[in-house]
């Protein structure tokens, strides 16, 4: 199907296959996917190995003076796409559960959320982009062209994200799992720079009982009545 040259933002709770989804859209269209959760990831991790978080919470003003020292970008290869710190590949270690736990309070931190959004208009700029992410089409791109805000039910989403623990190796508690992931929509829902909430012009995805397959079936007749494309 050819789509235009357009923004597609993809928002939703945590473990909705946000991710997933955006880079069957990608390869399927043929734009570029840019995973904004990674970065907020990176900085976590960047925190967590300055010795910037500890018990009693984030060294704000120790984060802030070491942001501007932290390089981070995507590359692509055969294997998709991967966040990299410098020339380090750090897209297994931003997924564990202990940056899971500590990446709602990093990313709750304005001056976070600027260095964030700076680097995805740049990464962004040469435009057919699907970005995935908690904000985009609220405060990142408001102006996107198509808007998705994604949700399931928790129970769903706990599971899904219990599998892929497994899948790396971990040994994960489902009842964990579940508590993190309430807690992290919790904390990204009514932080007070850009919470989490579906844009006034966003169409609604809940996928709890739905595969990949028909999500994208469901997204193309969206594009086509959009657009007005005639083809499958
Ligand atoms: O999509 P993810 O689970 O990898 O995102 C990790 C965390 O980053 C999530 O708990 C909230 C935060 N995030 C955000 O605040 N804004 C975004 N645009 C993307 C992620």
């Amino acid at each position: 199907m050819q789509v235009p040259d357009i923004i597609i933002a993809v928002d939703g709770y945590s473990s909705t296959g946000k991710s997933t989804f955006a880079k069957l859209i990608a390869s399927s269209f043929g734009f570029l996917y840019l995973d904004s959760g990674a970065l907020y990831r990176g900085v976590t991790l960047f925190a967590l190995e300055r010795g910037l978080i500890s018990a009693a919470g984030v060294d704000e003003a120790g984060l802030r003076s070491a942001l501007p020292g932290l390089e981070l970008h995507f590359e692509r290869d055969e294997k998709g796409t991967r966040l990299f710190c410098g020339p380090r590949c750090i897209e297994g270690e931003i997924r564990t559960m202990e940056v899971s736990s500590y990446v709602s309070p990093v990313s709750a931190l304005p001056f976070v959320r600027s260095w964030v959004d700076e680097h995805l208009h740049a990464f962004s700029e040469s435009g057919r982009v699907v970005m995935d992410g908690r904000d985009i089409g609220t405060t990142v791109f408001p102006q996107a062209e198509v808007k998705l805000f994604m949700t399931a039910r928790s129970e769903v989403r706990a599971r899904r994200r219990y599998d892929e623990l497994v899948l790396k190796g971990e040994n994960p508690d489902f009842e964990e799992v579940l508590h993190n992931l309430e807690e992290r929509d919790r904390i990204d829902s009514s932080r007070a720079v850009s919470p989490l909430r579906r844009a006034a012009d966003a169409f609604v995805l809940d996928n709890s009982e739905m595969s990949l397959e028909e999500e994208l079936i469901w997204l193309q007749g969206l594009l086509q009545g959009k657009f007005g494309i005639l083809e499958a």
